[in-house]
């Protein structure tokens, strides 16, 4: 199975993917958990990237488009994908799709996680991460175990500010790709209002039909 996960910032996109890679056995490409172990690791390419992220703007495409590529490539990735955050402009998605074409590859579906405006900003500001394990807790939603509250992050760009400008990112240059999905016939608009496990099973059985 190769497949995206497009949703607005606070969709549950690493949330669902922990969940179904679980299934699939597919490995959990996300583009923002990427570009911040580059950050952390203070990389060339993450010193390109982290202004833009703290901001809550795009980081520039040619760097995306190139990272992506390169890790698509790889062996774990011969057989299936699940990509998260990428692509998210319109650049992206040609990149992605001429790439998969040469490759004698395609998509098997792309999964819109739908969310209303409304609920994104409790959802991104109360989020936590384990930097341990990579797990995605939420102070209210999805509290995290006591023993761990010590340990837990809260990532830079998950600010009202940043978040006002994911979001305003979202609707101005990811939107438009979902056409691009649709006129293929492989969209699938998942409703991610909701119990986590009730996400989870729309999701499950949206890419049924897929397999
Ligand atoms: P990225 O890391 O991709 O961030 P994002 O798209 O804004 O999405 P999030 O990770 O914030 O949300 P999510 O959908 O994964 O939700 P989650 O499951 O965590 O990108 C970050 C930045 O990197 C970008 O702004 C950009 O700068 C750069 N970047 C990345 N990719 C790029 C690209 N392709 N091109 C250019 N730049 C790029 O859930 C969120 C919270 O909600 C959690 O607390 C969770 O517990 C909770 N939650 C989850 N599900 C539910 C539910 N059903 N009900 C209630 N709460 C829930
Ligand atoms: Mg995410």
């Amino acid at each position: 199975m190769r497949m995206i996960l497009v949703g607005p910032p606070g969709a549950g996109k690493g949330t669902q993917a922990a969940r179904l890679i679980e299934r699939l056995r597919i490995p959990h490409i996300s583009s923002g958990d990427m570009l911040r172990a580059a950050v952390k690791e203070g990389t060339a390419l993450g010193k390109a990237a982290d202004g833009f992220m703290k901001a809550g703007q795009l980081v520039p495409d040619d760097v995306v488009i190139g990272m992506i590529l390169e890790r698509i490539g790889k062996p774990d990735a011969a057989n299936g994908f699940m990509l998260d955050g990428f692509p998210r402009t319109a650049p992206q998605a040609e990149a992605l799709d001429q790439a998969m074409t040469r490759a004698g590859v395609a998509l098997d579906a792309v999964v819109l996680i739908e969310v209303p405006d409304q609920l994104i900003v409790d959802r991104v500001v109360g989020r936590r991460s384990d930097p341990e394990t990579g797990a995605i807790y939420h102070l209210t939603f999805n509290p995290p175990p006591a023993e761990i509250a010590g340990r837990l992050v809260h990532r830079k760009d998950d600010t009202l500010e940043a978040v006002n400008a994911r979001q305003a990112k979202y609707h101005s240059e990811t939107t438009p790709i979902i056409p691009f999905y649709e006129a293929k016939g492989i969209l699938l608009r998942v409703d991610g209002v909701g119990d986590p496990d009730a996400v989870t099973q729309r999701l499950v059985a949206a890419l049924a039909a897929k397999t």
